[in-house]
């Protein structure tokens, strides 16, 4: 049955308590890991059609792609990349004929482990980063699979620009909100989110579930110019 997806469930009440010590961790830390090559050919592919001018817009772990077609047309000055892992979900059938795909967007299948830390190395900065309703991983013993307690996480911060991460999971986007505070040395606001036009399908099913959404906005630039 539709719309009765269930918020998660989770032992724990609050900010998991290795978080902090955790982030710290990952950010005193280099994350070594090889990357794959088939990720390196990904990411290659993903920016051959960027002109190296335009804004770029990172839609992370998008799924069936609707949010990243959504937002290559909101902004159609931006170079927009989807990423996402699952083949399976990027090739589903989109809701727009072939003929009304904005000409401004790509989808790359690449694990983002690779992809976030490729994009650092080559020192590409991003406008807009969006992080959508990731698997919360809300058992306890799951902490580093969530995208804020990852060792990969300190390299997400530092791609700049506005950074966004919905959830429908409070305790998540908390955590989140917190790790980015821990790594940017300033405070990262999060609020209840009102989605009248669902962005996701994830999105969509929440909120026609009656659940509260939320999200955490930072402006990374600003934050950077205002402690240089
Ligand atoms: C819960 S779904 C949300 C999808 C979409 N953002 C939405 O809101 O409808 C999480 C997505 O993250 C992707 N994902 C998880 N781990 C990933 C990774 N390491 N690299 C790339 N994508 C990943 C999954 O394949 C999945 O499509």
């Amino acid at each position: 049955m539709y719309a009765n997806s269930r918020i998660p469930e989770s032992a724990q009440s609050g900010l998991h308590e290795a978080l902090e010590s955790r982030v710290n961790k990952h950010a005193a830390t280099d994350f070594r890991k090889p990357y794959a090559p088939y990720n390196v050919a990904a990411f290659e592919a993903s920016l051959a059609g960027w002109d190296r001018r335009a804004p770029l817009l990172l839609d992370a772990g998008c799924g069936v792609g609707h949010s990243t077609i959504a937002l290559a047309r909101a902004f159609p000055d931006h170079y927009v990349i989807g990423v996402d892992q699952s083949e399976d979900r990027l090739s589903r059938k989109k809701p727009y004929p072939d003929a009304l795909m904005p000409t401004n967007l790509v989808f790359c299948r690449a694990d983002l482990v690779d992809y976030w830390r490729l994009l650092a190395d080559a020192g590409i900065r991003l406008d807009r980063h969006y992080i959508l309703y990731p698997n919360p991983w809300p058992k306890i013993g799951h902490l580093t699979r969530r995208w804020h307690a990852h060792p990969v996480f300190p390299c997400v911060p530092r791609l700049g620009g506005r950074l966004e991460c919905r959830s429908n999971w409070p305790i998540y986007i908390a955590e989140f909100a917190r790790a980015v505070e821990l790594l940017t040395g300033v405070p990262a606001p999060w609020q209840p989110l009102e989605a009248p036009s669902p962005l996701t399908p994830f999105e969509r099913k929440y909120r026609d579930s009656g659940q509260t959404l939320y999200q955490c906005v930072v402006e990374l630039d600003q934050l950077e110019e205002q402690s240089s």
